[in-house]
């Protein structure tokens, strides 16, 4: 059964327009709290987008370290791979991301780079970096070992793509990324060698893309304008399926 709004109000005509004032005044306020709430969230998704700058959300000022933490979604405690970690300076800054419950494994090919990449471990403050001799075939990671794996300047290096890829595919955990950092061809740059032949030191974005893609992968996030560096480019894989 309806109830009539007028059998709600007072009987008497002076209390009956206190009750719609004051109705009145209520509805005004609340409309004036929900423009003022929504005008607080403009404002805050306004300054939310001038600090983002792309799909990962990483602030435009964000550094190198900074912007490959957040593309392998580096999480503390986790195991991760710096592939051909050179110096290691990268796997110093997964270091810290990973803290000292995580381990940053750290390979390389090159007989110095792996001296370096020791001393590196030896002095490291948390004591969370391994050093892992790899060879042209095979990272030497182990199976399903990591959370995520850094590929910084080196997949253009491989002499042998494919059984990389395989050894790469092999020891990725479900699910965990493989962030590829390159260059595309530099003609005057100095040519490695037996590596593939394209066009220059490096190896272009499509190409890379094609490779992976045509081997288990499949492109999770890719910024074809890496910051920083001309011509560099990230492409983010993970595994199909996964
Ligand atoms: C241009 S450096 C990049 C070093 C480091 N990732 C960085 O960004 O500073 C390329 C490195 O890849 C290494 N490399 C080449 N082939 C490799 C392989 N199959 N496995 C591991 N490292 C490899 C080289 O020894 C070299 O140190």
């Amino acid at each position: 059964m309806k109830t009539p709004l007028g059998s709600l109000l007072p009987k008497t005509p002076f209390n009956r327009l206190l009750v719609i004032a004051a109705t009145f005044v209520a509805i005004s306020v609340a409309a004036g709290c929900s423009e003022t709430g929504a005008a607080t969230a403009e404002t805050a998704e306004t300054d939310e987008m001038t600090a983002i700058v792309d799909s990962a959300g990483i602030a435009e000022t964000a550094t190198e370290g900074e912007r490959i933490v957040a593309v392998l979604g580096v999480q503390p405690g986790m195991r991760v791979a710096d592939v051909g970690a050179g110096d290691g300076e990268w796997a110093e800054v997964l270091s810290t991301a990973v803290g000292p419950l995580g381990e940053v494994l750290a390979t390389e090919v090159d007989e110095d780079d792996v001296e370096d990449l020791r001393e590196l471990a030896e002095n490291s403050f948390l004591d969370n970096i391994r050093v892992i001799e790899g060879s042209a075939t095979d990272t030497g990671l182990p199976e399903d070992c990591c959370d995520g794996i850094l590929l910084r300047l080196v997949y253009h290096h491989f002499t042998d793509p494919q059984p990389m890829r395989a050894s790469l595919r092999r020891a990725l955990r479900p699910g965990a990324r493989l962030a590829v950092i390159d260059i595309e061809p530099q003609e005057d740059w100095r040519r490695l060698e037996g590596v593939p032949e394209r066009g220059g030191h490096g190896i272009p974005l499509d190409e890379l893309v094609a490779e992976m893609t045509g081997d288990g992968f499949e492109v999770v996030e890719r910024f074809d304008d890496w910051p920083d560096e001309d011509d560099h480019f990230c492409v983010v894989f993970k595994r199909i399926g996964d």
